[in-house]
């Protein structure tokens, strides 16, 4: 089986009219590529929900920062194409910056989903949530996709993407795919390739700061819930810092929502984001209070 490969919009849109007149269900997964086995696990996530897969990679110049990484973001494309190939993903979209925002290389158009803008990451990155829904939106717009799989890893970047389909009443369907991780612990991510050897280990740690965090809430009755909760932040950043990380934010949050959360918030998440050596780590674990 080949890989259809397309750099430009028109020929992208020109293959998925077709399968959808053929009635063929199509099936999404967006990336900026420098694929690893977490990607790989999306799509087979995917798999059982369409007829037709797509993959799309474009490292979007929107969702990055000034003095960010976009310059020096891994960009491995005969190899990205290997791996689809070897799991008969159907089509490839992998436009340029021009193909996809003409020469001014930008979008007068953007899509915010405001109160998502400034928590958490939104408040490191200014303006990495826009660039994402813009893109997002436009990639859906163009590859008109059934259904399309996100890692819950970016537990943030699911949550603005699954309001903004709710918002704008976008026909598709949106899949979590739970975070894939090496033996260690650690999130598979594009960016694990600024640790070195030894910061990988210091690495692994920040899943276990996490579940401790989920275990003693989970643990927590309702009264004493709310400063267990602030003594176990309070001790949890200070761990990763004894580690060598240098923590962004750590909290614990409605999962649904990503507000602050209460009692009544049965699904919790862990969220954290936490920079060692050259490389911005995220991470979060998702769960269920029991009791
Ligand atoms: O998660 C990513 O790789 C990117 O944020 C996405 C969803 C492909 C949008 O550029």
């Amino acid at each position: 089986m080949t890989l259809e490969v397309h750099h430009t919009i028109a020929g992208i849109a020109a293959q998925t009219h077709e399968w959808r007149a053929q009635r063929l269900r199509i099936g999404f997964v967006p990336t900026m590529g420098n694929l690893h086995d977490g990607h790989i696990d999306l799509f087979r996530t995917l798999r059982p929900h369409c007829d037709r897969m797509v993959c799309s990679i474009f490292a979007n110049p929107l969702q990055f920062g000034e003095g960010e990484d976009f310059g020096m973001y891994p960009r491995t494309l005969e190899a990205d194409m290997e791996r689809l190939t070897e799991i008969e993903c159907d089509s490839l979209f992998a436009p340029s910056v021009d193909a996809m925002y003409g020469l001014l290389g930008m979008s007068h158009t953007k899509v915010s989903v405001k109160h998502m803008n400034n928590r958490y990451c939104g408040a490191f990155r200014e303006g990495h949530f826009i660039g994402v829904a813009t893109v997002v939106n436009k990639l859906f717009n163009i590859v008109l996709p059934h259904v399309a799989v996100f890692g819950e890893k970016d537990f943030q970047q699911l949550a603005v993407i699954r309001q903004m389909v709710s918002d704008l009443s976008m026909s598709v369907d949106i899949i979590g795919s739970p975070t894939y991780r090496d033996a260690s612990g650690l999130a598979l991510s594009s960016r694990n390739q600024y640790l070195t050897a030894d910061e990988k280990v210091v690495a692994a740690e920040l899943y276990k700061v996490l579940c401790d965090i989920r275990n003693k809430v989970n643990r927590a009755s309702d009264s004493e819930l709310e400063s267990t909760v602030s003594n176990l932040i309070a001790n949890g950043k200070a761990r990763l810092e004894e580690m060598g990380f240098r923590p962004d934010y750590l909290d614990v949050a409605n999962a649904l929502t990503l507000a602050p959360f209460s009692v009544d918030s049965r699904e919790l998440v862990v969220l954290v984001a936490a920079r060692l050596g050259k490389a911005r780590l995220i991470d979060n674990v998702h769960f269920v209070r029991e009791r």
